[in-house]
């Protein structure tokens, strides 16, 4: 697969003649959303759980020292919670561009806190992508992260930030707050070297 993925997002027309399109965040989309949206509103999506799995060379990393941020692997009867943002087919111009390195578009069923649902969007990295890292030790996810930083912003912020995010839905994410919990030690472990 190419590096860029706006061109393949751009053949994906299946919302294009909608007014609005719900899209499924479950990374930084919980607790920063850049773009404008006319309603957002706690959910979940079903078969898939979260993953530290794809690189980021050009957001919380660089080319020399990627970091790693969030995407969804298939996982039969597995949730993940997340925050589902209404929004007009516009937007996905901004999202295609801010996500070209390797997330690709796909439809799914988003479940709401009411136990309605709607098809939208969820955005993907697959391994077959070039920026894919994959599974690794929750330890050893957490050391890349501590080191890396990028036009985003630090990874360890993303992390965090997602953590908090996350307790604040009142959700549960045993691997995020693994990778938490180990970026703590490694805080702990740097502070009492000072
Ligand atoms: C999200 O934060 O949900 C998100 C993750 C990857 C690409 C786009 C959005």
């Amino acid at each position: 697969m190419s590096d860029n993925t706006i061109s393949r997002n751009k053949a994906m027309t299946k919302f294009d003649q909608h007014d609005s399109v719900w899209l499924f965040g479950y990374g930084s989309l919980i607790f920063k959303a850049d773009f404008p949206f006319i309603e957002r509103r706690p959910a979940h999506i079903v078969g898939w759980s979260r993953r530290f799995w794809q690189g980021s060379h050009d957001h919380r990393g660089t080319v020399q020292a990627p970091g790693r941020v969030v995407t969804l692997i298939q996982d039969e009867g597995a949730t993940c919670a997340g925050m589902a943002y209404l929004i007009t087919p516009e937007v996905f111009d901004h999202l295609d561009y801010r996500e070209k390195n390797g997330y690709l578009r796909l439809s799914t069923d988003i479940i709401f806190e009411d136990h309605s649902s709607a098809e939208g969007l969820i955005y993907i990295a697959t391994e077959e992508n070039a920026a894919f890292l994959g599974p690794a030790p929750e330890r050893d996810i957490a050391r890349q992260i501590a080191k890396a930083e990028g036009p985003s912003g630090r990874n360890a912020d993303y992390l965090l930030g997602l953590a908090v995010a996350l307790r604040e839905l009142g959700k549960e994410d045993a691997h995020v707050f693994e990778i938490e919990r180990h970026l703590q030690l490694l805080n702990a472990i740097n502070q009492d070297a000072e």
